[in-house]
């Protein structure tokens, strides 16, 4: 197993990732712990490598963090990282000034001598023969003497020391960071450290991943009883898979049906975790409630704040219910929550003390402490692909992991105005034709689906009519606007080039097949200035 040390990088987690990927054990905790604590985490025999990440702070001299003594004891290599490489070299009797130029961003850098962490890795040579390095760095100071045992590894002009190496101790330190996927060999690095230099058995995978969590859910909650809110999306459903298999009939499940959902989508969410999985299921019909509420509303941010506000009163009444437990029930103590690691990191909560807040993220805080539940996050550690992997592991169906993301207002921001029954049967239908044929319709080049080829697709209803003519007879129906958009983090979007073929294929069912829809749109807005949904 690898330990990284957090001394609270936005990125630290990154390093994890590349560390699972590599297909070998890794535990992340914060830089903080006691020797004590790092020498009996090794006194398994197990630990074969530590890796001292970035940190938060822009300066050395603004944190006083260092790794834990013991580190430097156990006899294993060890490898920092920016910050991690500055204390490292603090620690070992080198020394680190204040930059007074700073780097932030794209720098090549030289690598020196032949290093067993960098040799044979290069981006380009030199003229002169140089191997260098495409990498990211982000640092103002640096390393300015070399503790003694060092050599140099790699060097940029503005900083001489941007790696250094004690290869008899198994010390290796480089000042830009090879987890992010800028530093273009940075996974080549940290293979090469954790397989080579640290040896370890590269035999880790997503099975032992789940072994792990069911222990870790079982030893948190013991006999108590756990209540998840599922949503059908793909981070409620894995967390709901991976609690069940640790402990069963001690979960419940709450399904809240807004009558905002997809077509046969509450059916298919029952189907998989009451009928497949045999999980313990509430679902709450309440889409009375809330078409009530909604009613006579067409501004969006209302609308937006009227379903938050049902949703959070509809589950708080269904959660006390189990809270207080029954004849054969105790009541739940738990609330668990399908966060994952973006959503820890948006909302400053990373397990390091000091990760700097960015947004706050409606998963984190509030609920379990108004219902004084406990909580469980089994996936907080995870990012959205390793959450699909595992999902897939647990024998969820892969169209339900692979998901495009659906807003929690559902078709609510996506029926423009006022939101009416009948407008959600049509668009729901509409809809569904819409992603049948994207997943149905096949890229030859690529050989996947427009389906997987697009980020999100969904189907707008617009409620004003146009005219049309059907057979002898003038109509005078609704219209829809398809929006298919490809991007990487959904902050910018761009509108999917659709084939024409199938376009025209949507167009011609949704008007054939759906009654009530006389007319078909293609929205060809990229955001920004438009945002994905249009509401
Ligand atoms: P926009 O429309 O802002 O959407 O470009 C970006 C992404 O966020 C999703 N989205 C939401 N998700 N609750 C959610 O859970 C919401 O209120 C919400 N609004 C937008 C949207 O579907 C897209 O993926």
């Amino acid at each position: 197993k690898i330990l990284i040390l957090d001394f609270g990088s936005q990125v630290t987690q990154l390093i994890a990732r590349r560390v699972r990927e590599a297909h070998v054990y890794c535990e992340v905790h914060p830089c903080d712990v006691s020797s004590d604590w790092v020498r009996e985490f090794a006194s398994d025999g197990k630990l074969k490598g530590v890796i001292l990440s970035g940190s938060h702070a822009s300066a050395y001299e603004e944190s006083t963090d260092k790794a834990p003594d013991a580190v430097f004891e156990l006899g294993v290599p060890v490898l920092g990282i920016c910050y991690g490489m500055q204390t490292m070299a603090l620690q070992l009797g080198g020394k680190v000034e204040s930059g007074h130029q700073r780097e932030f961003g794209y720098a090549e850098v030289r690598a020196h001598g032949h290093t067993a962490l960098l040799k044979d890795i290069a981006d380009f040579t030199t003229p002169e023969g140089h191997g260098m390095l495409k990498v990211w760095m982000s640092h103002g100071d640096k390393v300015t003497v070399l503790p003694e045992g060092f050599k140099l590894m790699a060097s940029t002009p503005s900083c001489p020391i941007a790696g250094m190496a004690d290869e008899a101790r198994g010390y290796y330190a480089v000042q830009f960071h090879p987890e992010v996927t800028h530093t273009v060999q940075g996974r080549a690095m940290l293979d090469r450290f954790v397989l080579d230099i640290c040896k370890t058995n590269p035999d880790w995978i997503m099975r032992d991943h789940i072994e792990e969590a069911v222990k870790a859910i079982r030893e948190q909650v013991g006999d108590e009883e756990v209540i998840l809110g599922l949503s059908g999306g793909v981070d409620s459903s894995v967390a709901a898979a991976l609690i069940h298999r640790a402990i069963g009939d001690q979960l419940t499940c709450v399904f809240v049906d807004h009558g905002l959902l997809r077509l046969n989508e509450g059916d298919m969410v029952m189907e998989m975790f009451e009928g497949k999985l045999h999980a313990k299921v509430v679902r709450v019909d309440a889409s009375e409630l809330f078409l009530g509420e909604l009613a006579g509303v067409s501004d969006p941010e209302q609308k937006r704040k009227i379903i938050g506000r049902l949703f959070v009163d509809v589950f708080k009444a269904e959660a006390e219910k189990l809270k207080a437990g029954d004849g054969g029930h105790k009541g739940a103590t738990f609330l668990a929550q399908g966060t994952i690691y973006p959503d820890v990191i948006e909302s400053g909560g990373a397990k390091s003390k000091k990760a700097v807040v960015i947004k706050s993220h409606h998963n984190v805080g509030g609920l379990p402490e108004q219902l004084g539940l406990k909580l469980l996050e089994p996936l907080r550690d995870l990012f959205k692909d390793e959450v699909r992997e595992l999902g897939v592991a647990l024998g969820l169906p892969h169209d339900m992991v692979y998901r495009h993301p659906f807003p929690g207002p559902g078709l609510g921001v996506r029926i423009l105005g006022e939101v009416k029954k009948e407008y959600a049967d049509l668009l729901r239908r509409a809809d569904a034709i819409f992603i049948e044929e994207l997943r149905s319709t096949i890229e030859p080049n690529s050989g996947k689906s427009w389906y997987d080829l697009t980020s999100q697709a969904f189907t707008v209803f617009l409620p004003v009519k146009s005219v049309g003519v059907m057979g002898d007879g003038r109509t005078y129906d609704y219209v829809v606007a398809l929006r298919a958009v490809q991007t990487s983090d959904f902050m910018t979007a761009d509108w999917a080039e659709l084939p024409y073929s199938l376009l025209k294929r949507v167009s011609g069912r949704i008007i054939n097949e759906v009654r009530g829809i006389n007319r078909v749109t293609y929205d060809v807005s990229s955001k920004p200035p438009a945002t994905i949904e249009w509401e």
